[in-house]
C-alpha cells in the first residue's frame, strides 16, 4: 500500500486533493499486486485500474492546464509537455504483457507511476504553486 504524504501538498484543497486520488489509484494497484502474489488471477482488474488512472489523469492534467491558460503560467509549456509525456507512457502500455507475467510487469508499471508522481509534484507542481495561490485557486 502506498500512502499519501504530507510533505507533497501543496496547500492547494482542489489540487491537493486530486493528488491524493492519483496516489489511491496508484496505491489499489500495490494492493491488487500483493493478490496476484499469491496466486491470483489479476488481469481484469488490472486492466480496470490502468483504465481507471488514466481517465483520472487525463481529467487532473486538464484542470492543470486550464488553470495555467487562465493565469498564464510562466512554464506552462514545458509542463504540458511532461503531461502529454505520461499520458503518451500510459496509453503505450502493453496489456498483453500483463496475461505473460502479471507481477513483474505490474510492479514495473507501480514503479514507474510511483516515481512519476511524486517527481512531477515536487519538481514541477510546486512550480505554479505561489502563481495559483496569489489568485485565490483553493
Ligand atoms: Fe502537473
Amino acid at each position: 500500500m502506498i500512502q499519501w504524504e504530507k510533505q507533497y501538498e501543496l496547500g492547494i484543497k482542489s489540487i491537493d486533493d486530486q493528488h491524493r486520488r492519483l496516489i489511491e489509484i496508484t496505491s489499489d494497484l500495490s494492493v491488487l499486486l500483493t493478490e496476484a502474489a499469491y496466486g491470483e488471477d489479476i488481469y481484469d482488474r488490472m486492466v480496470e485500474i490502468i483504465q481507471a488512472l488514466t481517465n483520472y489523469t487525463v481529467y487532473h492534467f486538464k484542470f492543470e492546464e486550464e488553470l495555467f491558460e487562465k493565469l498564464n503560467f510562466e512554464f506552462k509549456e514545458k509542463h504540458i509537455l511532461e503531461h502529454n509525456n505520461l499520458i503518451a507512457e500510459i496509453e503505450k502500455l502493453d496489456l498483453r504483457a500483463v496475461d505473460e507475467d502479471q507481477i513483474t510487469y505490474g510492479k514495473k508499471i507501480l514503479k514507474f507511476l510511483i516515481t512519476w508522481v511524486f517527481k512531477h509534484i515536487s519538481g514541477s507542481d510546486v512550480l505554479y504553486r505561489d502563481l495559483f495561490i496569489e489568485n485565490g485557486i483553493a
